[in-house]
């Protein structure tokens, strides 16, 4: 039998998210979309292009959707497999100048260790919640 149903793309590469922690506050983004999403907290961030680094894909998504300079960029958590073929990967970046501001999610909160804990996160980024509680403990 021919062969005939388009395959689906496979996407590779990496979404890179960021943990931006000041004061002992983590800050979360409320996602606007899609509908499933919609109104869950997440660490901010997003698809790196082809050839860009993680680094520079967090620099320009914190651009993009927060309006702030970042450096940095240590690993945090395990990889979150995504079904499309991508690989989720969160890291701990230093915010170097500006204020966050909301330009792609609904709202922005900085939360405590307790807060993080009842705040309800978009699924793929729950199983970072321990060690974002190191980081937020004195790290
Ligand atoms: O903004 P961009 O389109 O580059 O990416 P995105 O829509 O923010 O994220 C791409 C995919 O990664 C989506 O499926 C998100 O749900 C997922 N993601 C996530 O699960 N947790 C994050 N902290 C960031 C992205």
């Amino acid at each position: 039998m021919p062969e005939e149903r388009a395959r689906p793309v496979e996407n590779t590469g990496e979404v890179v998210a960021a943990a931006i922690i000041v004061d002992g506050r983590l800050l979360l983004a409320q996602r606007t979309r899609p509908p499933e999403l919609a109104g869950l907290w997440e660490l901010p961030g997003g698809k790196a292009e082809a050839g860009e680094s993680a680094e520079d894909a967090l620099r320009r998504e914190l651009r993009e959707e927060l309006g702030v300079e970042v450096s940095g960029g240590d690993r945090i958590g395990d990889d979150v497999p995504l079904p499309d073929g991508r690989v989720l990967r969160a890291y701990r970046v230093q915010l170097v100048s500006g204020t966050p501001a909301a330009l792609d999610h609904a709202e922005l909160r900085w939360v405590d260790e307790r807060e993080l804990g009842e705040i309800d996160l978009v699924g793929n980024d729950r199983g970072w919640v321990p060690d974002l509680r190191l980081h937020l403990n004195g790290r």
